[in-house]
């Protein structure tokens, strides 16, 4: 029997996207931490200009959820998810705001079986081998790599793909348009998160074309 096989989550079938199929929507998620409702569907719209379709909406500030709701329901479009999601109510919250994926930095036993029962796929976070493990243990292929150059970056992603060639990457956590390549020419590294994309100044003086010239020149790079 393959790994592939051993990793078959029946549970993910339900799911509305399949961790697979997300990971190949395009090799950038732009990470989001959006303050004001307003700033949602600017901000979206401004990334969605680029033809990056899939966006990581983090689960820290107030009005998170009302963030994914406002995009969920105005730009059906966009693959929009939620990030920050630490346990099973915020996963529970997220779906119910409309995101269509959710990501976590790390994994717990309840979150994974959370996401198991779930209808939305999660990407859970690890950063070691042992956390690799539990997910595997509970069928997740699709991990994300966190916080990816505080944890050995290129290297270690790269020398955890002899033990373990079928786990795919989303790392997240320091990269920007200048490392991203390294990332991406990783075979077990499909896409790349990073909060580079939409910095607080471009949102603070609302320059929403500045956010799509930050898209457009680092899909540029990566091509
Ligand atoms: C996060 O969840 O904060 C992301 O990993 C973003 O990391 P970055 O700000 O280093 O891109």
């Amino acid at each position: 029997m393959s790994l592939s096989n051993q990793l078959t989550n029946p549970i993910a079938n339900q799911w509305q996207i399949s961790p697979k199929d997300l990971f190949a929507q395009g090799k950038i998620v732009p990470v989001l931490v959006i303050k004001d409702v307003a700033d949602a569907l600017p901000i979206a719209e401004a990334i969605l200009q680029s033809g990056i379709k899939v966006l990581e909406v983090t689960l820290r500030t107030p009005s998170a959820l009302d963030v994914i709701k406002e995009i969920a329901t105005h730009l059906p479009q966009a693959i929009i998810g939620a990030g920050t999601v630490t346990n099973a109510q915020m996963l529970q919250q997220a779906r119910d705001a409309g995101a269509k994926f959710a990501i976590s930095p790390g994994l717990t036993k309840d979150l994974l079986k959370a996401g198991q029962e779930g209808d939305i796929a999660l990407i859970p976070g690890i950063s070691s081998i042992s956390e690799l493990m539990d997910g595997i243990d509970y069928g997740y292929d699709h991990l994300k790599f966190f916080p990816a150059e505080a944890s050995g970056g290129v290297k270690a992603i790269k020398s955890i793909s002899g033990p373990f060639p079928d786990i795919k990457f989303c790392p997240t956590g320091g990269i920007n348009i200048n490392n991203i390549n390294e990332y991406l020419a990783l075979p077990n590294v499909a896409c790349c998160g990073g909060s580079w994309l939409v910095t607080d100044e471009l949102v603070k003086n609302k320059n929403w074309a500045g956010i799509t010239q930050l898209c457009n020149e680092a899909l540029v790079q990566i091509k």
